[in-house]
């Protein structure tokens, strides 16, 4: 690898692939939905170093959802890492994400970065949490890894992405986690999933990035539940070995009448 040219990452968020293939969340039916963004990423597949999928990869948590999205992304044959969110269940998927190009690894290296993956998922809950024991694990973990510049991703927001809704069912303990930040000068990006809709903020020297789901969209910074009409997406990372990064989010031409009027939205 060039010394100087960055690693491509992509980002592929809230699938919410069902037992069913055909079955539809809101309206949409998220594998043909999730079909498309695969189509995008098969062009830029020569050009992508590995994909990160951030949580709800499952809408119903079953061993056929995870089945269906292994056969699924293994087909790009990109290697990819993933991490749970609220609809998931994190034992079928330990399991069956495990295989092909497909690792359930939780902290590894490429192109001079670390990528550290949480999970941020309360059993039976909506909002997220994260445990002592996986704070005490990022924490030795960045201490152990030392200055490469690095990549955390979780599920759950760990800041406030301006929507009331989302806000309470985001990350709970957010400030134990931003203090385990502050303390790693080296972490220069958190991505995380969850709003269904793109979203970037900085704090200090680290970007916060929300990334579209690949089925429904939620509209940004409205204090209530709403549906957004723009296209499914996801979001491309260039990371470069001196810990700059350059980001962009493709939305993809998906359009199916969702039918709001007679689900009362
Ligand atoms: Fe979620």
């Amino acid at each position: 690898m060039n010394p100087i040219s960055p690693v491509l990452i992509a980002q592929v968020t809230d699938i919410h692939l069902f037992a069913a293939e055909n079955h539809q969340l809101l309206g949409i039916p998220t594998t043909e939905s999730f079909k498309v963004v695969m189509e995008r990423l098969k062009e830029l597949k020569s050009e992508i170093d590995l994909l990160l999928l951030t949580g709800d990869l499952s809408g119903d948590g079953t061993s056929q959802s995870y089945d269906n999205l292994q056969s699924l992304v293994n087909q790009l044959q990109i290697p990819t890492y993933w991490l749970a969110g609220n609809h998931d269940c994190a034992i079928a998927m330990n399991e069956i994400l495990n295989i092909g190009m497909i690792s359930r690894r939780k902290s590894f290296q490429r192109g001079n970065w670390n990528f550290i993956l949480l999970n941020s998922t309360v059993t039976g809950c909506v909002h997220g949490h994260l445990a002592p024991n996986t704070l005490n694990w990022l924490d030795s973990e960045l201490a152990k890894l030392g200055n490469n510049p690095t990549l955390i991703a979780l599920h759950h927001p760990p800041v406030s992405v301006n929507s009331a809704w989302l806000d309470s069912s985001s990350l709970e303990n957010s400030k134990e986690f931003l203090a385990v930040l502050d303390r790693h000068p080296q972490v220069k990006l958190v991505l995380f999933g969850h709003i269904h809709q793109q979203f970037q903020r900085q704090r200090g020297n680290v970007g916060y990035l929300g990334t579209p789901s690949t089925c429904i969209q939620f509209r940004s910074n409205s204090p209530t539940f709403s549906i957004d009409q723009k296209t499914p997406g996801f979001r491309l990372l260039k990371l470069y070995p001196s810990g700059i990064w350059e980001t962009s989010v493709e939305r993809v031409p998906y359009f199916h009448p969702l039918e709001l009027a007679a689900m009362g939205y």
